[in-house]
């Protein structure tokens, strides 16, 4: 597959050690809380796994689906969760698992259902920001990289559905 990258962003080293340093951070701050790992589908699930593993703490884990009504690679504004499943959060401390933060749409929406559905707490943790894309606010409380504003594949991150296999971060080859 390395044909159709045009060069590697974040190395599969780099992403470990991002891992490691979110989840100790998050270990020391949930003790004693009632953590769910929210992972957003598909493009967290790489970063989600990873992460969970090295969260020594008690926790459970749900998934939601969300739709932006989007093209291959922009998000059109209009979020809707999908499938009909909104996990139940009531109570619960939920820190969401993201892939990546773009508009800012898709977690603003997700943050206020969740508040609106009575969690306890909810807490942002995203791969990568792209601050420079962002239309709508969203507190990012576990950051592993700032990024420009490149499309990326790799880790989860898709361009129409393909490369989430890959085990690093790169910016996708464009064909002339
Ligand atoms: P937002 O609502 O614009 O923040 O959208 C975030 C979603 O857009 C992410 O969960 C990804 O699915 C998708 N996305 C945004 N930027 C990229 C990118 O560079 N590569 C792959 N997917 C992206
Ligand atoms: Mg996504």
């Amino acid at each position: 597959m390395a044909e159709h990258i045009e060069s590697v962003m974040i190395t599969t080293e780099q992403i470990k050690e991002a891992v490691s340093r979110i989840a100790k951070q998050v270990t020391e701050d949930y003790k004693g809380k009632d953590l769910v790992l929210l992972t957003v589908l598909k493009g967290s699930l790489p970063f989600a796994a990873d992460l969970m593993r090295e969260i020594d703490l008690p926790l459970t884990v749900d998934f939601v689906r969300l739709s932006s009504y989007g093209n291959l690679s922009y998000s059109s504004g209009k979020v809707t969760m999908r499938d009909g499943y909104f996990p139940p959060v009531e109570g619960k401390d939920v820190l969401v698992v993201e892939d990546i933060i773009d508009t800012g749409l898709t977690l603003s929406y997700l943050s206020e259902e969740m508040m609106n559905k009575g969690a306890a707490s909810v807490k942002i943790c995203t791969l990568l920001n792209k601050a420079a894309r962002r239309e709508k606010p969203v507190k990012v409380d576990y950051l592993g990289f700032e990024i420009e504003n490149e499309f990326v594949i790799g880790y989860g991150l898709d361009y129409d559905e393909r490369y989430r296999n890959l085990p690093y971060i790169g910016i996708l080859k464009l064909d002339d």
